[in-house]
């Protein structure tokens, strides 16, 4: 079966006066219909800048090399116009830390809702508005409340509705980058439940992007753990918990002693992520791996795979043994 996403050698640089940022190089991911990935890892690692490559709202100063296969199509090759048009919200929606601060502030939430509907589809204004008010149902704001202004409502309320908004046009993926971070804990815990409910009434394929692997653990199947700008592993949730097999990956998950206890910032590990700028050679973790070999700092260590998991350290190559 062909992968609904399929992202093949992502590498996006930003220039910058100090010089070229590597922030995502040479990644590869594929989810297929129905799978919620969590992108996880230390602030910096080039997961948003990763997803914003998806949704192709890079900054004028970012380059961007690679292929993101989207239902057989690459989507860096479907001119701009067309794709706002036609993917950007209609089949790839996303949900971001903060959003809710963008609602505007002087338009009923429903109309809000309303107008995005109608942005992309061609349908009346009462019907558009009566999907509005399903929608705030279904992410629990109730429909009732259509009529109110931002101000209004919490900030839990605010991002549900963001929720109601991503799912306006009946997207495909949903790519939520901390779509809680900017919550407290109680009403973060009560969205990330109606986007796990969501997800499987509407059978919806998710990215969801967060540092925090407790969430990942409550929410997803699957899990790519980012170091650096590279992807190190990638796996079923289960599996991957259960037995992680890159070093960074053992060291992100023995910071977090209760994975299912909430923790609210991650237990930071020893060192310091490198600078973007320069990043270390050979592979990426190796100033802070407990296992590093010579190899390692010269040479890259390739992505292997059996099957289900992939992983990139040299202790699973030929050349690391
Ligand atoms: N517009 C930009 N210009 C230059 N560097 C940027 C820009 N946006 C992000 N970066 C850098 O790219 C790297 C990855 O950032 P980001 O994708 O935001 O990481 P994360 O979402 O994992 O915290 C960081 O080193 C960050 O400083
Ligand atoms: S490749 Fe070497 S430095 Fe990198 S994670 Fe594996 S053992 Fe550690
Ligand atoms: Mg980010």
């Amino acid at each position: 079966m062909e992968s609904l996403l399929s992202v093949e050698n992502l590498t996006i640089y930003y220039w910058t006066l100090r010089g070229y940022v590597h922030a995502v190089e040479d990644i590869s991911f594929s989810l297929d219909k129905g799978d919620t990935l969590g992108l996880a890892g230390e602030s910096g690692c080039g997961k948003t800048t990763a997803m914003l490559g998806i949704l192709r709202l890079l900054p004028y100063n970012a380059t961007i090399k690679g292929k993101i296969i989207f239902e057989g199509k690459n989507l860096l090759e479907i001119p701009i116009d067309i794709f706002r048009k036609e993917i950007r919200w209609k089949k790839i929606a996303t949900v971001f830390q903060g959003a809710m601060n963008s609602l505007h502030p002087t338009m009923k939430i429903g109309d809000q809702i309303t107008e995005a509907i109608m942005l992309h589809e061609k349908i009346g204004k009462k019907e558009a508005w009566e999907r509005a008010q399903k929608l705030l149902d279904l992410v629990g704001v109730k429909a009732e409340r259509a009529d109110r202004y931002p101000h209004e409502l919490s900030g839990g309320l605010k991002q549900r509705t963001m929720i109601a908004m991503s799912l306006a046009c009946n997207p495909t993926l949903i790519i939520a980058d901390e779509p809680t971070t900017a919550l407290d804990v109680i009403v973060e815990a009560q969205v990330l439940k109606v986007m796990k409910e969501l997800q499987e009434k509407l059978q919806l394929t998710m990215i969801f992007v967060t540092h925090d692997l407790s969430l990942i653990a409550e929410t997803c199947n699957k899990v790519a753990i980012m170091y650096a700008g590279k992807i190190v592993e990638v796996g079923d949730v289960v599996a991957v918990y259960k037995e992680p097999l890159h070093p960074y990956t053992q060291k992100l998950l023995a910071a977090f002693p209760s994975i299912l206890g909430r923790k609210t910032e991650l237990v930071s590990i020893p060192g310091f992520p490198p600078d973007l700028l320069y990043p270390p050679s050979g592979c990426r973790f190796h100033p802070r791996c407990d296992y590093a070999m010579e190899i390692c700092k010269k040479e890259e260590p390739q992505t292997i795979s059996d099957g289900k998991r992939l992983v990139a350290c040299h202790l699973h190559t030929k050349g690391g043994k």
